[in-house]
């Protein structure tokens, strides 16, 4: 039975049984509300005015009527495609619940695959991947008919590969080499963008990503598009990082090389990547982010993790407080006990943006673990 529902400004005829039965993959998910939050909040933070916006892949038209009736000073026109005709069919039912009309002169509508639709018109100024599972499939053809200053914003759900849960699937698809450690998540996130830098570089393009993050069961990374040859040169520098973390003793260090034994202890490890060792997030869009007032409190508190992170975000990986402390058979202090002593040392410490109970730090690895160990 279908329902009428509200989010932000728009209302919305679900299917419930659908998401009961389909779940995540189900047209309508209410679980990617704060996904469409942010990227209404991008849209104004970036303040592009009179763009042309490509949502290849629409589900119930639910993004697209958002940017219509909350951010209509900045659209010029949205492109509005699915591959499913059944989707289709909720995104007019959903348009005519909002009022808009379909000859509305803001919105055409498309019922094609997703990259022959991104070659009806040349060049888009934000393109929105949002699909089930790998952004993979139309990565290419987004980033071929993304303009030159665009945004791109991608979603990725399947982060049991990009975070080492399926290594093989991750070689495949991300060319890198994932494994399951307290970092996962920021390795997942890095190998991501290192693909989407690397098809960009392929195309003239530079993507700079400029908000990541994770949450619940999905990643989702904005780029900003430039067509600079020395941004080119210089990401292509950061593309070759590898991580590694020790099992045993809990040390872990990323560079450009791929080690097989810890320098600490000569435990065999296993290095992660290559994967994108530039910063996450820019800093002025983040501070615009943080004062949109249509943000919810769990999009909030994600703003706010990345904030207190942006100083070190240059630091690829982080030390996770109760990893340490396993591996080192100690109970561990709480965060702040442990980010305040390692303060008054003189080093630098925040906490990691993806994960709550670990540090970024300037301090090494052997002053991390004092640091930790609760002498009590
Ligand atoms: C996760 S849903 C999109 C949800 C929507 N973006 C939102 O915010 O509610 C993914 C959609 O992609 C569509 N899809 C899958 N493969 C496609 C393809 N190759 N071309 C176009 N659409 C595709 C599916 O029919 C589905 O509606
Ligand atoms: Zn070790």
């Amino acid at each position: 039975m279908k329902k009428e529902i509200v989010e932000g400004k728009a209302k919305v005829l679900i299917d419930e049984a659908e998401i009961v039965s389909k779940g995540l993959e189900a047209f309508y998910n209410p679980k990617m509300r704060l996904n469409r939050d942010f990227t209404i909040a991008i849209i104004r933070a970036i303040e592009n005015e009179n763009i042309r916006i490509a949502l290849p892949l629409a589900g119930t038209g639910v993004r697209a009527i958002r940017m219509l009736k909350e951010i209509p000073q900045f659209v010029n026109q949205i492109y509005v495609n699915d591959i499913d005709s059944k989707a289709i069919e909720y995104v007019k039912e959903n348009l005519k619940l909002n009022n808009i009309k379909l000859k509305d002169e803001k919105i055409k509508i498309y019922n094609l695959e997703g990259n022959k639709f991104l070659t009806e018109i040349f060049g888009y100024d934000y393109i929105d991947i949002d699909p089930f599972g790998s952004p993979n499939f139309l990565l290419d053809s987004s980033i071929r008919y993304i303009s030159r200053k665009g945004v791109l914003g991608i979603s990725a759900t399947d982060t049991a590969a990009l975070a080492g849960t399926y290594p093989k699937t991750c070689q495949r698809k991300y060319f890198a080499n994932s494994i399951v450690c307290p970092q996962k998540h920021e390795i997942g996130m890095r190998i991501l963008i290192r693909k989407v830098q690397l098809m960009g570089l392929h195309n003239e393009k530079y993507l700079e990503p400029i908000f990541s993050y994770h949450f619940e069961h999905y990643y989702r990374i904005f780029f900003k598009v430039s067509k600079s040859k020395d941004k080119a040169s210089q990401a292509f520098e950061k593309l070759n990082t590898y991580h590694h973390h020790c099992k045993k003793c809990s040390y872990q260090f990323s560079d450009e090389n791929k080690h097989t034994h810890c320098p600490e202890c000569k435990e065999e490890i296993i290095p992660t990547g290559p994967m994108y060792s530039g910063p996450l997030n820019d800093k002025k869009i983040i501070n615009k982010l943080i004062f949109d007032e249509n943000i919810p409190k769990e999009g909030k508190s994600i703003l706010n993790r990345i904030k207190d992170e942006l100083i070190l975000q240059e630091i690829v990986g982080y030390y996770d407080t109760h990893n340490v402390a396993y591996a080192h058979k100690f109970r561990s202090k709480g965060m702040q006990e442990i980010k305040n002593e390692l303060i008054k040392k003189g080093f630098k410490v925040v906490t990691s943006a993806t994960n709550q109970t670990a540090i970024k730090t300037t301090a090494p690895y052997k002053e991390v673990v004092k640091a930790c160990k609760n002498l009590e």
